[in-house]
C-alpha cells in the first residue's frame, strides 16, 4: 500500500518531480520515423508533461522543442517548416533543429540578436524507425536503450503504438503482474483450448501461480511459476527496464524478441510503444482463436491535438464496447482484445490510482518491488543527482527477455532462465 507521498512521486512526471527528472537521464522514445516527413508539417507532440512540436528538415534532421517561439511564446505549432529550419509566422523568426536561431527578419540587421537568443530544443536520435528525445540536462546524452526488440533492423520489426488514458505506472504495472491473464484474458478458457499447442496451458490448469522476483543492474527480473506436469515446471519471465521498458511474457521465450515503453504523455496520459520482432506472435496464432483475446485495435482518427495520436475506437466513454452477453457465454471480459481489457482495466481504476485503497497480494511482489525500485531511484536522483548505472550506460540491459517456458522441476529459477535463454540464442544461430 502506497502512501499518499510516494503516489505522488511515483506518478508525476513533469520537469522538476522526482520521477520527472528521474526519467529525463534516459532517452525516451516518442515518435515512429513515419510520422514525420521531410519538410512536412510539425507534429504537437507530449512528452513528460511538456507541449513540444516536432519536425523533420529539409536535411532530414529531426527537431524536437517546446512549442513557444521564444521571441513572444506564439506556438511554433503553426511555423513553416522551410529550408532546414522552422519559421514562426508571428514574426518570421527561424530556428534550426538544435534551436539555434537563424533570422530575426522584422529586426534591422544591426539590433538583430539571434545569436543571445534560442528556441528550447532537445537532442533527438532516430534508429530502426523509431525517434528518440533526450530531455536531460547532460551535455552529451547517454548512448540509447540496448532493450533487444529496439535493436532489431527496422525491416525486421513490427511497431505499435496505442495511447492509454492513465499513469504510465498502472500500464508498467499491468506487465508485472501475470495471474491476470489467467482470468482478465482466458478467465473462461478452458485447458482443452490449448491443446495444438499446449505452452499456454498451465496457465489455466493452474490459475495461482507463485512468483520469484529480484532487483538487476537495469531494474528488475520476476517469474511466475506453477507445475507443468510430474517431473517439470512452467514458467513465466517478464523484466522492468528502467526507467519505463517492460518485456512481458506474452509468447514463448524463443519468440519473444518484443518490449512495450510505457512512455508518459504527461501524468494521465500514456503511449504505449510496442515493438516485436517479425514472426514473435506467429507461433501463439496457431492455437485455437480464443473468444475475446483476438485483438483488432481501431482507431480514432488522429488528431493534431497534444493527445490526438493513436487513440482507441473502443474506449472509456463507450465502455469499451463491453457485449454483456458475450461476457455472459463466451468471454471473461465480453470486451474485444488483450489490449482493449488491459486498457480497460487500468482507465477504470481511475486516471492516477489512489493506492491508498489497495490491498497487495503475493502476486503483486513484482509490482511492490518495482515501485520500491523506482521510488529509491527518484528519491536518490532528487536528492543527491545520482543516477542507476543504466543510465549512465545501457548496455546491461543486453541479454534480457521475457516469455514462457518449461523447464526440469527443481531447477533454480535464475538457472532455468540462462539456460533457456542460452539454449534459444545457441539455437538461432
Ligand atoms: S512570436 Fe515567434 S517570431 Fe514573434
Ligand atoms: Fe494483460
Amino acid at each position: 500500500m502506497a502512501i499518499a507521498e510516494d503516489n505522488e512521486i511515483l506518478t508525476r512526471v513533469g520537469p522538476g518531480t522526482p520521477m520527472g527528472d528521474l526519467m529525463r537521464e534516459y532517452w525516451v522514445p516518442a515518435a515512429m520515423s513515419s510520422e514525420l516527413a521531410a519538410d512536412g508539417p510539425p507534429l504537437r507532440l507530449k512528452l513528460l508533461g511538456e507541449k513540444l512540436i516536432a519536425f523533420r528538415d529539409t536535411a532530414g534532421r529531426i527537431g524536437v522543442m517546446d512549442h513557444r517561439c521564444p521571441h513572444r511564446c506564439a506556438s511554433l505549432f503553426f511555423g513553416r517548416n522551410e529550408e532546414n529550419g522552422i519559421r514562426c509566422v508571428y514574426h518570421g523568426w527561424k530556428f534550426d533543429v538544435d534551436g539555434k536561431c537563424l533570422e530575426q527578419p522584422n529586426v534591422p540587421p544591426h539590433q538583430a540578436f539571434a545569436d543571445k537568443v534560442a528556441a528550447k530544443a532537445y537532442k533527438t536520435a532516430e534508429r530502426n524507425g523509431l525517434i528518440y528525445v533526450y530531455m536531460g540536462k547532460r551535455e552529451t546524452a547517454p548512448p540509447l536503450p540496448f532493450v533487444e526488440a529496439t535493436l532489431v533492423p527496422e525491416d525486421q520489426v513490427e511497431m505499435e503504438f496505442v495511447q492509454r488514458e492513465c499513469s504510465w505506472l498502472q500500464g508498467v504495472e499491468g506487465e508485472l503482474d501475470t495471474s491476470h491473464v489467467g482470468f482478465l484474458h482466458f478467465g473462461m478458457v478452458k485447458p482443452d483450448a490449448f491443446k495444438n499447442t499446449g505452452f499456454e496451458r498451465p496457465v489455466v490448469v493452474n490459475r495461482a501461480p507463485e512468483y520469484v522476483a529480484k532487483e538487476t543492474p537495469y531494474g528488475a527480473v520476476y517469474a511466475a511459476h506453477r507445475p507443468n506436469d510430474e517431473s517439470t515446471t512452467y514458467w513465466r519471465f517478464g523484466h522492468l527496464l528502467m526507467p519505463f521498458w517492460t518485456m512481458p511474457p506474452i509468447n514463448g521465450m524463443e519468440d519473444n524478441v518484443l518490449t512495450r515503453a510505457y512512455v508518459p504523455l504527461d501524468d494521465e496520459h500514456t503511449m504505449i510503444i510496442e515493438i516485436s520482432r517479425k514472426g514473435a506472435y506467429d507461433r501463439l496464432r496457431e492455437r485455437e482463436p480464443i473468444p475475446g483475446a483476438t485483438q483488432l485495435n481501431t482507431y480514432l482518427p488522429q488528431t493534431s491535438d497534444w493527445l490526438g495520436r493513436f487513440r482507441l475506437a473502443a474506449n472509456i466513454t463507450n465502455d469499451f464496447l463491453i457485449d454483456r452477453e458475450v461476457q455472459r457465454t463466451q468471454s471473461y471480459t465480453g470486451i474485444q482484445g488483450v489490449q482493449l481489457q488491459d486498457q480497460a482495466m487500468q482507465e477504470s481504476m481511475g486516471q492516477i490510482v489512489d493506492r491508498s485503497h489497495e490491498h497487495l497480494a503475493p502476486s503483486d511482489m513484482m509490482v511492490g518491488r518495482a515501485r520500491r525500485l523506482l521510488l529509491r531511484a527518484a528519491r536518490a536522483h532528487a536528492e543527491t543527482g545520482a543516477m542507476p548505472g543504466d543510465a549512465a550506460d545501457p548496455s546491461c540491459q543486453q541479454g534480457a527477455r521475457g516469455g514462457f517456458f518449461v523447464a526440469a522441476k527443481g531447477l533454480d529459477w535464475m538457472q532455468a532462465y540462462a539456460s533457456q535463454l542460452s539454449g534459444e540464442r545457441q539455437a538461432a544461430e
